[in-house]
């Protein structure tokens, strides 16, 4: 084997097969394999750095954090930019905006019709009863839409994925009724912070970010024929509402919250007090393929 270039050695790394392998793959790979390669040269990057972030890479991953990391790398927004773009360009317009799902979505929780309640036992902030219809882009109710909805507790943690939590405590499936309604009872959450003392934390302590995401409720929805939408509403007034480290506040997903509501027609939600309630109704693009509408697909993307 003779000495080898930089540009020798790239050419190798990026030409080399016994079999043709995956088109797609390779082309990618080839790819960040060639801008790491100047990256690396041009930021005359130390050995020492590149296994210190490669240790980082490691404990990042097995802590289960890519899903922080994108986010707050901005990859989760820039897919949603693409699909608005890709979107815009096909004429598919109208509808509730997407939003990025996040990493902490978790399928198979408790299924309800036309109501629910999220929160067990006493509300651990305002009681909040958010409500309205799935419809189409004409107007229609939707019936029998699949309204998955979740978010964090009065600790800004998720249930799976924080210590103490019950499994799918405010996480629940909604079937819309024959007029399209959901409701569900829980409470305000509060916004989301990165893990403290975590690969992520020290990704952003390095970059001088915080990590600090403001109250969010997340949805799912997905009804035969119609475009799945992944979305999430944001709660007025967060600091962070402006300024969220996972880039996903958009117009038109920030509710509106009316407080005092007399509790007549909420008994069958334990309501007996004035509460707080939101309206909001979810606006559904139709499929164009049979991939669009389902969740199953989504999901296996996700897992494969
Ligand atoms: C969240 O939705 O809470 C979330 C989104 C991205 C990264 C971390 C958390
Ligand atoms: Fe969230």
């Amino acid at each position: 084997m003779t000495e080898l270039t930089q540009n020798q050695l790239l050419d190798m790394v990026n030409t080399r097969q016994i079999a043709a392998g995956n088109l797609r793959v390779r082309a990618l790979t080839q790819r960040i394999v060639t801008d790491l390669f100047k990256t690396i040269d041009d930021m005359d990057v130390s050995a020492d750095e590149f296994w210190k972030a490669m240790d980082w890479l490691a404990r990042m991953s097995q802590g289960g954090q890519i899903g922080l990391i994108t986010a707050g790398l901005g990859f989760d927004r820039l897919l949603d930019i693409r699909a608005d773009e890709a979107d815009q360009k096909a004429g598919r317009t109208g509808g509730t905006p997407r939003a990025i799902e996040g990493p902490l979505f978790i399928a198979g929780a408790p299924r309800s019709h036309g109501e629910a309640r999220l929160d067990e036992g006493e509300p651990k902030g305002e009681l909040l009863v958010m409500e309205g219809q799935v419809l189409d882009l004409e107007g229609n109710p939707v019936a029998g839409a699949l309204v998955d909805v979740w978010h964090a507790n009065e600790k800004g943690g998720y249930s799976h994925f924080f210590p103490g939590m019950k499994p799918y405590e405010l996480r629940r499936q909604i079937e819309t009724d024959a007029q399209g309604h959901y409701r569900f009872r829980s409470y305000l959450p509060p916004g989301y912070a990165i893990p403290p003392n975590s690969p992520t934390s020290e990704l952003f302590e390095a970059l001088g970010r915080h990590g600090n995401r403001p109250a969010h409720i997340h949805f799912l929805i997905a009804a035969p024929g119609l475009r799945t939408l992944t979305t999430q509403v944001n709660i007025p007034g967060d600091t962070y509402i402006d300024d969220d480290f996972a880039f996903a506040t958009r117009d038109g997903l920030i509710v509106e919250l009316e407080h005092n509501v007399p509790p007549a027609g909420y008994e069958s939600l334990g309501i007996s007090a004035p509460f707080t309630r939101s309206r909001f109704n979810f606006v559904m693009q139709k499929a164009i393929n049979e991939s669009e509408a389902s969740p199953a697909a989504r999901m296996a993307r996700v897992t494969a």
